[in-house]
């Protein structure tokens, strides 16, 4: 698949098939991520690696839920995504919110490519940078001074949507 076709081909997937991923598919994605240029080369960018029935992503979405005041939500933040992948960074350094988004979206191609649905995560920021920050920080296996960048949940597509649309005259200025 040509990169083109997979930046306009990807769309969030809210929706997955019990189907696992084999070691060789995550790795596969991981090294997409590893692979994603970092300010300076600083490769600052850790990834922690969790199955879908671990019990910290259950534990995390009733927190997130409670935090928003709810009882439950329609579904869990995942959408029983097989695997979840939280990427974390260096707190103390200027470019990492940027470098995890490259990561990120390095994996969300890399994941349509390989014909798997992906969803970018990042509602769970208040639950992971919050006053539990270093619990879920050791729980996740954050290295030390590292805190929560963003999530995706990959797996085999069980809903489809189509890409979002886009308005380019209000968000492109030509100055030429
Ligand atoms: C940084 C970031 C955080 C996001 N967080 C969530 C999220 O927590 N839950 C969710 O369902 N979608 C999340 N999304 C997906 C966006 O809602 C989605 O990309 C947007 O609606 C455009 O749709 P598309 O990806 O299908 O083109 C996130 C996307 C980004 C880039």
């Amino acid at each position: 698949m040509k990169v083109s076709e997979a930046i306009t081909k990807r769309y969030s997937t809210r929706g997955y098939t019990e189907e696992e991923l084999s070691k060789e598919e995550i790795r596969l994605l991981l090294e997409a991520g590893l692979k994603a240029p970092t300010a300076s080369n600083k490769q600052e960018i850790h990834f922690s690696v969790l199955k879908g029935d671990d019990p910290l992503l259950k534990e995390m979405d009733q927190e997130r839920n409670r935090l928003k005041k709810v009882e439950s939500a329609p579904h869990n933040f995942y959408y029983e995504a097989p695997v979840v992948i939280f990427l974390s960074g260096d707190k103390s350094f200027r470019w990492t919110a940027v470098d995890a988004g490259i990561a990120v979206e390095n994996m969300a191609l890399m994941a349509e490519e390989m014909g798997l649905g992906n969803l970018i995560i990042g509602c769970v920021y208040d639950v992971l940078r919050g006053e539990r920050e270093d619990y879920y920080a050791q729980k996740l296996a954050f290295p030390e001074g590292y805190e929560y960048q963003v999530a995706i949940a990959l797996g085999h597509k069980a809903a489809e949507k189509a890409p979002h649309t886009f308005d380019f005259e209000k968000n492109v200025s030509f100055l030429f």
